[in-house]
């Protein structure tokens, strides 16, 4: 069956940060293709799913959000599954939900104009190729306006193969950006309003590359040359490997006052047994190590982690190791979740899997625990004096809300400053979760 030609889009990215990139740059394919963006999906001629892989959970939400997609007249617009389910489970989404027309994989969407085509026209529309050339190469500019806080992939992939982890399998190989087009990107989104840029990868610490004259450089030299950027206030990174913590990042860390001081580092767990078996190829006493010499480098850095409970086999005392490193990193922030067990994984198949009330359980000691630390990390900076970056509105009329150096949210109460401004604040209060901010003095962009 033909359709006609959409004219209209919606982009909805679920899961991780490098999917919020990949759903802009989608976007941008499709402005330039002509199409104009809609702000709901179901006003949309055609939206795009970008959809996430690593929990169950998070594929189960993308199936309901499909059976979604139906307008109130039985009509629906054109749908196109993108992202790391397209990946793992290619042309059996569009068995399993027939209103399913396009099905594109992350290293493949810079082909989405063809698939349209190719959907319009009444064809199979499915690629979950990994060409050797970079989408990157064919993708057009950046957007004239991007947000003050904005993000840059500049690595993609994994070769590190944790034995519950599907982003070896839906991402691929590990695979760094050229320096000169990270540079440009940079540039470009500089010039259209960002202050702050996050470089992006799964193991973002593993980018290597040359620079212009031909050095080999790591991630250290790639911040060292952004932060020579006109116009560029602050620069993150995220996500980053134990093992590939060099100590030139650390030097930047403690050299470079652009580089914030957040290190969102991964860790799943406390207790030695599990890390090999989750195959982490880093030890508790390895990781607490680098998180010493990190701080060492940058005394006040804030330290952000993932943790995963109910892995297979994981006893009581071993999940004890794992509150007792939450309260030994002293982390700013952490993540946690619950294992999943993900087809085609090595820990798919092993013994020992754990019961899901007791995966509740011990979620909620776990998050418990977090946020003891984190109310305590964000108490410790109430009259501290520093810079926000203003990023969006407050909940309540007159507020805004802006990003610390650490990360932290702080909601303020300011007329005569607004979204993209840097503002210097003194702390008042703390949640574990927030922070308010008084306003002492500001700079207007
Ligand atoms: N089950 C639960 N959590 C997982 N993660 C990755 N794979 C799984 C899984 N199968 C978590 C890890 C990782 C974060 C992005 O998601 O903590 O760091
Ligand atoms: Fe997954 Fe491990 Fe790679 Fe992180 S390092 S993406 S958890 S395989």
């Amino acid at each position: 069956m033909t359709q006609s030609p959409p004219k209209t889009y919606h982009v909805k990215s679920f899961g991780c940060q490098m999917n919020v990139y990949d759903g802009e740059r989608m976007g941008e394919l499709l402005a330039a293709r002509g199409m104009t963006a809609a702000d709901e999906s179901l006003d949309a001629d055609l939206v795009v799913l970008n959809t996430c892989h690593i929990r169950e959970k998070a594929v189960d939400r993308i199936y309901s959000e499909i059976g979604r997609m139906k307008r109130e007249d039985g009509s629906r617009p054109m749908i196109a599954v993108a992202g790391c389910v397209a990946q793992a489970e290619g042309a059996e989404i569009s068995r399993r939900a027939k209103t399913v027309d396009i099905v594109v994989g992350p290293q493949a969407y810079h082909r989405l104009p063809g698939l349209i085509d190719d959907a319009v026209a009444g064809r199979a529309a499915v690629d979950t190729d990994m060409p050797a050339a970079s989408k990157f190469e064919i993708l057009p500019g950046r957007a004239r306006r991007t947000s003050a806080s904005a993000f840059l992939t500049v690595q993609e992939g994994c070769d590190k193969f944790c034995t519950y982890c599907v982003v070896p399998y839906t991402r691929g190989a590990e695979v760094s950006r050229p320096w000169n087009a990270i540079l440009d990107e940079a540039r470009a989104l500089v010039d259209a309003g960002a202050k702050e840029i996050t470089l992006l990868g799964q193991n973002v610490n593993a980018w290597t590359g040359e620079d212009e004259a031909g050095r080999a450089q790591g991630l250290d030299g790639l911040v060292r040359a952004l932060d020579k950027l006109p116009g560029l206030a602050r620069i993150r990174y995220t996500t980053s490997h134990p093992n590939d913590m060099t100590q030139g990042l650390m030097d930047a860390h403690a050299e470079i006052p652009s580089l914030m001081p957040f290190l969102h580092l991964p860790v799943q767990s406390g207790s030695d047994r599990i890390l090999k078996a989750m195959n982490r190829s880093h030890s508790r006493d390895s990781y607490l190590r680098i998180i010493e010499r990190v701080r060492a480098a940058r005394p006040d850095i804030a330290l952000s982690g993932d943790f995963i409970v109910g892995f297979p086999g994981e006893s009581d005392a071993e999940f004890k190791e794992t509150l007792s490193i939450v309260a030994e990193t002293r982390y700013a922030q952490c993540f946690s979740f619950k294992y999943s067990s993900r087809p085609g994984t090595p820990a798919a198949d092993m013994d020992g899997q754990i019961a899901p009330e007791l995966m509740d359980e011990r979620l909620q000691r776990l998050q418990a625990a977090i946020n003891r630390e984190q109310l305590a990390f964000n108490q410790a900076t109430i009259g501290k004096r520093t810079q926000i970056l203003l990023e969006r509105k407050g909940r309540q009329a007159g507020q805004l809300i802006g990003k610390s150096p650490w990360l932290q949210s702080v909601v303020i109460e300011a007329e005569d400053v607004g979204i993209g401004d840097l503002v210097e604040v003194d702390i008042v209060s703390a949640g574990p979760n927030s922070l308010t901010g008084a306003v002492v003095a500001h700079q207007r962009a």
